[in-house]
């Protein structure tokens, strides 16, 4: 109970426009969201990355934005990432990008964001990787799953996170999959009601449970890309157990962690026989993603708390 009080408020904050614009001054709020992000440039990220890929890890890259007020705003984002897509990766294997649809316009001007994705999907082909778009609040659920099914028609390299908590989901999962598409299954981190989303963790927790192995058979069959974006590895052990007596192996389901939670535990999934990726946020507008991180374990208050004591 106190726990999902705490919940509502730091998500109730993540999406306050003053509290957004005055928290990220604070020295140690500064410091305290170093545990989860590198820094706030590409070159912290690929600082970050070079160890973790060397371990044989595939890695992810996102750049901190969402909600833009103006589509020049996009523009600028559209460019990084276009930049980010030509430079020479000094690592293994390139990174995959995952994005937010509203940090390209989606808010403003959805053909304008359709455009952007369309050619950084087609230029992630031609380095040979992969674009992923992230799911936000519910209000975009739609209008992302179009992006993603416009995407899709296109491009191959192309995948979408889904959120277990949505009561919608399974819908629009067996919407995708005649698409034969890549998933990013998470449990959901915003503050949705409950008319429209589950809110017990048990209840989270078991309709991921068979979201994950309707995708783990699709890609069994070569039908779908299955990652598990989860920090739950219990949850995740118990999904390989049902997936192995449907004949789905280890390497079929993927898990996607963040970077700075559960990296051992990552690693030890990884030398189980799970492919593994570190999805690494950088940027400098990491306010609202970092309460969300706040959110999910209330414990890491303490630890932002703890940046204050000298
Ligand atoms: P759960 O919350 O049950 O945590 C399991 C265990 O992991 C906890 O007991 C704790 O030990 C640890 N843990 C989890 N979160 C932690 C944290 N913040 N700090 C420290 N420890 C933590 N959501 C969304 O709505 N849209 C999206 O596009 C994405 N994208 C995305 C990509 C990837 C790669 C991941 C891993 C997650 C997301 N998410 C997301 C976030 C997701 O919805 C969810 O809020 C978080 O992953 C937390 O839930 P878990 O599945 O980890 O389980």
């Amino acid at each position: 109970m106190v726990r999902r009080i705490v919940r509502k408020i730091l998500l109730w904050m993540a999406s306050n426009p003053w509290l957004r614009e005055h928290l990220p001054r604070l020295g140690f709020v500064r410091r305290a969201v170093r545990r989860f992000m590198p820094g706030e440039d590409a070159e912290s990220a690929f600082g970050a990355a070079a160890g973790l890929a060397a371990s044989g890890q595939g890695i992810l890259f996102t750049r901190l934005g969402e909600n833009l007020a103006a589509l020049a705003e996009a523009d600028e984002v559209a460019a990084h990432y276009r930049a980010l897509l030509d430079r020479e990766a000094s690592l293994p294997r390139r990174p995959e990008l995952s994005v937010k649809p509203t940090q390209l316009g989606l808010d403003i001007d959805a053909e304008a964001c359709f455009r952007h994705l369309d050619v950084l999907a087609g230029l992630a082909a031609d380095a040979g990787t992969w674009l992923w778009l992230d799911m936000e609040g519910s209000t975009y659920v739609d209008s992302t799953l179009d992006l993603y099914e416009r995407l899709r028609a296109v491009h191959p390299n192309v995948g979408i996170c889904l959120q277990a908590y949505l009561k919608r989901t399974p819908k629009d999962l067996r919407r995708l999959l005649p698409l034969e598409p890549a998933v990013r299954l998470v449990k959901g981190a915003y503050d949705e009601p409950a008319t429209i989303a589950y809110r017990r963790r048990p209840e989270v927790d078991a309709a991921y449970q068979a979201l994950a192995l309707v995708l783990a058979e699709a890609a069994r069959d070569g039908r779908a890309r299955c990652a598990l974006g989860t920090h739950d590895s219990g949850l995740i052990e118990r999904i390989a157990t049902f997936a192995e007596s449907a004949d789905v192996s280890r390497g079929s389901l993927e898990v996607h962690m963040l970077y700075g939670i559960r990296s051992r535990e990552l690693a030890r999934l990884q030398a189980a026989g799970f492919p593994t990726f570190t999805l690494i946020a950088y940027g400098a507008f990491w306010y609202p993603w970092y309460m969300r991180r706040l959110a999910e374990r209330p414990a890491n208050v303490l630890f932002a708390l703890r940046q204050l004591l000298p």
